[in-house]
């Protein structure tokens, strides 16, 4: 398997690069790639770790060679938030990179598995989704939003609470990714029960703990090294599916059948060419529900913005 990393250079990429060079099965190849001149010395230092995954780190205009051949493609290409921002105030300059990357992708590897990191992913899924559909190569079963972050904080934060191994907790978390769209699926956590109160405290904690990150970093950043091993786990995902292991699942933001919004995030199974299932997200307790009802009017808003855009 080739694994791209796109934007490899920065906060986001290098974490994701330092763990796939672990995690990788042997005999993989990871290309790193970042218009930043570091991203070549990146791929150095990290090809000094003795694992069985050779690495090659590219940088300038042009990604073609990161991207040639490539399985999957791993996108965190973009600016990240500062204190007072939220993910819709990084659209003016992420969409624009995620659009040319998609062109890209779209002639040097359209078949690859896309798994896109860059904010405000609502929309930028929708904006890679109207590229790769206007260049006549989009196959919705290739295309993901990583929302693994939402995932691993909620299992953390679940555990945290109940005094659980987190290792043992799984959180279902549907919807986007940003504010009232991230919606975990708390009632749904085996082996644990919430209280009312606990469902209400815990679900804003989960859907703003980016900020809680934001803040703590002071102007410096957002979440880098939480969200490499979140789209760590994901990338592997993809790659174990693609490589054959069967019932691999996870949550993420994908076009499925549209019966909320034309992307949402939710369980799908995954196989050698992406989703191989979308699988039912299960009964909803009365506050979920509730919640996702009026996340839907956002939620759509942010796609047709990204479609907008394209066109
Ligand atoms: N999906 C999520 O859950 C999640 C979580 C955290 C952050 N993010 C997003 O991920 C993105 C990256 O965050 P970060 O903290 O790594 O930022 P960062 O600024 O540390 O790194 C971004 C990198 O992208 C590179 N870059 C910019 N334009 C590029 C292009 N056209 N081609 C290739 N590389 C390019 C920059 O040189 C930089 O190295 C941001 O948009 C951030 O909002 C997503």
């Amino acid at each position: 398997m080739k694994v791209a990393v796109i934007g490899a250079a920065g906060g986001i990429g290098q974490a994701l690069a330092l763990l796939l060079k672990n995690r990788l099965p042997a005999g993989s190849d990871l290309a790193l790639y970042d218009i930043a001149p570091v991203t070549p010395g990146v791929a150095v230092d990290l090809s000094h770790i003795p694992t069985p995954v050779t690495i090659k780190g590219f940088s300038g205009e042009d990604p073609t060679p990161a991207l040639e051949g490539a399985d999957v493609v791993l996108i965190s290409a973009g600016v990240a938030r500062k204190p007072g921002m939220d993910r819709s105030d990084l659209f003016n300059v992420n969409a624009g990179i995620v659009r040319s990357l998609s062109e890209k992708i779209a002639d040097v590897c359209p078949k690859a598995l896309i798994g896109i990191i860059t904010n405000p992913v609502n929309t930028t899924v929708a904006i890679a989704a109207e590229v790769l559909k206007a260049k006549g190569v989009y196959d919705k079963n290739r295309l993901f939003g990583i929302t693994t972050l939402d995932i691993i904080r909620s299992e953390t934060f679940v555990a945290e609470l109940k005094g659980k191994d987190p290792s043992n907790v799984r959180v279902p978390v549907i919807g986007g990714h940003s504010g009232v769209t991230i919606l975990p699926l708390l009632s749904q956590v085996e082996g644990v029960e919430f209280t009312e109160e606990e469902v209400a405290a815990l679900t804003p904690r989960i859907q703003n703990a980016g900020t809680e990150v934001v803040e703590a970093k002071a102007g410096g950043g957002s979440a880098t090294l939480s969200m490499g091993q979140a789209a760590c786990r994901f990338g592997l995902a993809l790659v174990r599916a693609a490589q054959g292991e069967k019932d691999v699942v996870e949550c993420a933001y994908v076009e499925g059948d549209g019966k909320y919004a034309r992307f949402f995030a939710q369980p799908v199974r995954l196989g050698k060419d992406g989703v191989e299932e979308i699988l039912d997200h299960g009964p909803l307790s009365a506050f979920e529900q509730e919640a996702l009802d009026s996340m839907l009017d956002t939620l759509r808003k942010d796609i047709t913005l990204g479609e907008e855009f394209v066109k």
